[in-house]
């Protein structure tokens, strides 16, 4: 039974259906033949996903290309499109020479002129940055430990007693978040994955106050019962946004893809409490029996990023796709964002999931990345250091190591610039006080910021 299914899915693994039914024509590497080059970024019949799936199932008869819609079905026809992109945009980054900044150096981009300066490089996976009202930096590393920054000075220990995290995988301390009321109240926000029995972890929230040196008074915000917690390490979450006296926050979907269509799980989605961890009786699914009552969206595979748009009253979110198909989605309550019925991406190894890109009663996308940057955390700019981003978007990126600029009409994104590339994976942004950007990088474990050089 395993021999048959692993052949099956080997038979579907779209490099093989490439090889079989494209490579004759276009080329072992896209690079053309009788058929055209796919990695030249030159689109004679449409360059649009839509468009090169319809010349896969329809064929061009003029031209000589078989349509192939009676031999792949629609899930194949999508991973092809996601792989020809994928194989592209691996052209693109040979040909092209990236912005790759270094303190020395000024960055001239499109609108502004910046300079990166590292504050500290002695970090492990710093996973979130949230600034205090006096300006000092609380920096999350994923190990398990809650940082400080004080006056572009790491301290050297950590703040003790932060709860025990667990440590593997893409879990453990996840996002910190500061009380919009913190001079009044003293509260930190901590999401992490929470050990529980046999070697199983779901993420948790709580909050304390940090005096001298540790972390007091705590009281959990969000703890699920044990019986819903889940092995593995992958797709935890977890960002959270305070808004109009709400935390929303995400969960990801735990890599069963499945239970983000299920109203009774937790996990594969955004949510939105009290401050102090209550549910909000006009929560859209407060009232449904057996329903997740904190659930605000659902259908959401990993949400890496989460912010609300200033001045308006729109929370947005991305959120890693699987192979394929990351998102920047407007999220609205109550609504379903249609994983794993809908995605733009194929799974990791190359077999399709789906050929459904919409349907309906389901969101799309804002704007959808494919192939996939590994999106990954996100803020709007708001400070005064960069006036003309003003607006804009950030994002990060892990695999891609970027970090984009977008530029917003309304809910449509109709610019993105990459600022820079390859310094490392890029997974936490912060605008800080003085409105510079405040980066977190991989490998070594950094935190960066970019100034103003005009
Ligand atoms: C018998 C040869 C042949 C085979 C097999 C073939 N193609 Fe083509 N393909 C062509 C030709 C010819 C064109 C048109 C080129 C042109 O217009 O200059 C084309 C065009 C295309 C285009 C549009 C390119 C553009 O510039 O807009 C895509 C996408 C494409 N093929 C994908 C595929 C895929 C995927 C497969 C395998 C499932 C495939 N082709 C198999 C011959 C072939």
């Amino acid at each position: 039974m395993v021999v048959c299914l692993s052949a099956v899915a080997e038979a579907q693994d779209v490099r093989r259906v490439y090889q079989e039914y494209c490579a004759s024509c276009h080329g072992p590497n896209l690079e053309g033949g009788l058929g055209g080059n796919l990695v030249d970024d030159v689109w004679k019949h449409g360059a649009d996903d839509e468009n090169i799936a319809r010349v896969i199932r329809d064929g061009l008869p003029d031209a000589g290309m078989p349509g192939f819609g009676a031999t792949l079905n629609d899930a194949q026809v999508r991973s092809l499109v996601v792989y020809i992109l994928e194989m592209g945009t691996r052209a693109a980054m040979q040909r092209r020479d990236f912005n790759r900044p270094t303190p020395t150096t000024v960055s001239r981009r499109e609108a502004h002129a910046f300079k990166l300066e590292v504050i500290t490089d002695e970090l492990e996976v710093p996973w979130s940055i949230a600034f205090l009202p006096d300006g000092r930096m609380l920096v999350t590393e994923r190990a398990g430990r809650l940082r400080v920054i004080d006056k572009d000075k790491l301290l050297p220990d950590p703040i003790r007693g932060t709860p025990e995290v667990w440590a593997r995988g893409q879990g453990g301390l996840l996002a910190v978040a500061v009380h919009p009321a913190y001079r009044e109240n003293g509260w930190v926000y901590l999401a992490y994955s929470d050990p529980g029995a046999g070697g199983t972890a779901m993420t948790a929230i709580v909050r304390g106050r940090i005096r001298a040196g540790r972390w007091a008074d705590e009281e959990a915000v969000f703890r699920i019962p044990e019986s819903l917690y889940k092995r593995g390490g992958v797709h935890f979450g977890c960002r959270m946004v305070f808004h109009d006296g709400y935390l929303f926050f995400t969960h990801g979907e735990r890599g069963a893809q499945d239970d983000a269509q299920d109203l009774t799980r937790p996990n594969g989605k955004v949510h939105r409490l009290h401050d102090d961890g209550r549910v909000p009786e006009d929560n859209p699914f407060a009232n449904e029996a057996d329903a997740f009552r904190s659930i605000w969206s659902y259908g959401n595979r990993n949400p890496q990023g989460l912010a609300w748009r200033p001045g308006t009253d729109e929370l947005w979110e991305t959120e890693h796709g699987p192979r394929g198909g990351d998102e920047l989605n407007l999220i609205r309550a109550g609504r379903n964002y249609g994983w794993p019925v809908i995605t733009y991406g194929m799974n990791y190894n190359g077999t399709p999931i789906t050929g459904l890109t919409a349907k309906d009663g389901m969101e799309q996308p804002v704007i959808h990345w494919t192939p996939s940057i590994a999106v990954g955390d996100m803020a709007f700019y708001d400070g005064k250091a960069f006036p003309k981003w003003k607006g804009n978007l950030f994002v990060t990126a892990l695999a891609a190591e970027e970090v984009r600029r977008l530029v917003l009409e309304g809910d449509r994104v109709t610019h993105q610039e990459i600022l820079f590339k390859g310094i490392g994976r890029v997974r936490s942004i912060a605008v800080g006080p003085d409105g510079f950007i405040y980066l977190g990088l991989e490998n070594p474990g950094r935190i960066v910021r970019l100034v103003s050089a005009e």
